[in-house]
């Protein structure tokens, strides 16, 4: 399975977004992942689609969009009109996640979908054969910068078994926490697609980090 480095650039030095996604371009980042936080789904706002189409001037790289929004299926067509290649929504949001993927799909992007670390895996098997990407969140989002949750290796662990069953290029990708320490492990556990904030642009070589986590994971 591809392995994917997904600089989330809520992390970035929005002073010199450019330069930052420039140096992790140089280090072979694979995805660049933007965190979308509306204020009622998650404590805190972050940006809309206008990051999206910022970025898509900035870089051909695709962009993983990752929706903590209550009400996506008003937002989604924006975001795809702005450039979003993978759209993922939250299951727990209060609508049918169901139809957002339809959405996404008939819209011609790639759909995702996000699990909140309390979330059981059951409600997914349904999406399965709509989706690309399953994003795991191993700690409560709402922030850059938190503390990876050892209990989301387990959920990795079942996902990567429930996906090998049922449809096996499903992406397994995590966010939270990771980093240089633990990317090994979440690998191990059966994650592929791994987003890191802090542990990428909080860093004074940022070309250099992304080419050192390239190794890791792909050194496997
Ligand atoms: C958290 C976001 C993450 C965040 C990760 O709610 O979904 O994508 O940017 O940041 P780090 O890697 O610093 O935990
Ligand atoms: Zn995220």
């Amino acid at each position: 399975m591809k392995q994917i480095i997904a600089p989330s650039i809520l992390s970035a030095d929005f002073t010199n977004l450019e330069r930052d996604i420039k140096a992790a371009e140089r280090g072979g980042a694979d995805y660049f992942h933007i965190d979308v936080m509306d204020g009622h789904f998650v404590p805190n706002i972050s940006y809309g689609s206008i990051m999206v189409r910022t970025m898509k001037k900035i870089t051909n790289i695709p962009l993983d969009v990752h929706l903590m929004i209550e009400d996506p299926d008003k937002y989604i067509p924006e975001f795809i009109d702005a450039g979003a290649d993978l759209v993922i929504p939250h299951v727990e949001a209060p609508y049918d996640i169901y139809r957002s993927v339809q959405l996404i799909n008939n819209l011609g992007a790639q759909a995702g979908v996000a699990l909140n670390p309390g979330t059981p895996l059951c409600c997914i098997e349904p999406l399965i054969e709509q989706i690309e990407a399953v994003l795991i969140m191993s700690v409560c989002p709402g922030f850059g910068g938190q503390s990876f949750q050892p209990e989301s290796l387990k959920k990795v662990r079942q996902l990567r078994e429930m996906l090998d069953d049922l449809k096996p290029s499903v992406h397994v990708a995590i966010d939270g926490g990771i980093g240089r320490n633990n990317i090994q492990e979440v690998q191990r556990a059966g994650a592929n697609f791994f987003v890191m904030g802090s542990a990428v642009f909080r860093q004074d070589d940022i070309e250099k980090t992304v080419k050192e986590l390239k190794g890791v994971v792909e050194s496997r």
